[in-house]
């Protein structure tokens, strides 16, 4: 289940309901699927064939079609980090740049974890989301925000895009970002 830290006052936010309404607050959406629906020798695989990233696809069709069809979205695919992925520190780094999209960016995790990292209002400030299987979050076109991985650095997630080209990642150049 996920977790929120405050980056200004370390605030850690946990369980279901405490999470659901923060991220609500925010304009977050927040969603779980049940993570051990998926075949258990990928619940634990972070280099995946063609194939498998089918079967995962397959195992969530009715999540993500109900996703879609509530949210307009019209493709999807899964993709999947680890230290097997070239240049995976180079890739970090790109990844670890305060950024937005003219679309919204939805991440479904099915193994792993993830953090993304988010311009809150003004009275929360920057806020982490940490993400492990089952989370499903879509951070809303326009907020700033990054996403990197956890200290495992393995993570696997479906991605669902409206239009992919709207995912286009813009920098966004903040002077008041928290760091840690
Ligand atoms: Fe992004």
């Amino acid at each position: 289940m996920a977790e929120i830290r405050i980056r200004n006052t370390n605030e850690r936010i946990q369980g279901e309901e405490n999470v659901r309404s923060f991220l609500e607050r925010q304009e977050v959406l927040y969603e779980h699927w049940n993570p051990s629906k998926l075949a258990a020798e990928l619940q634990e695989k972070f280099i995946l064939s063609d194939d498998e990233k089918q079967q995962i696809l397959n195992t969530f069709d009715s999540e993500i079609r109900d996703l879609a069809g509530r949210r307009g979205y019209r493709t999807w695919d899964v993709i999947a980090l680890s230290d097997a992925t070239p240049n995976l520190d180079e890739l970090l780094k790109k990844f670890e740049q305060v950024h937005t999209h003219t679309e919204d960016e939805v991440r479904a995790i099915t193994a792993g974890k993830g953090i993304f990292i988010i311009k809150g209002s003004d009275d929360v400030g920057y806020f982490d989301v940490e993400l492990e299987a089952g989370d499903v979050i879509s951070v809303p076109e326009n907020k700033p925000h990054f996403f990197t991985l956890m200290e495992n650095r393995k993570i696997v997630a479906v991605r669902l895009f409206i239009e992919t080209e709207g995912w286009i990642a813009h920098p966004y150049s903040d002077p008041s970002f928290q760091k840690a």
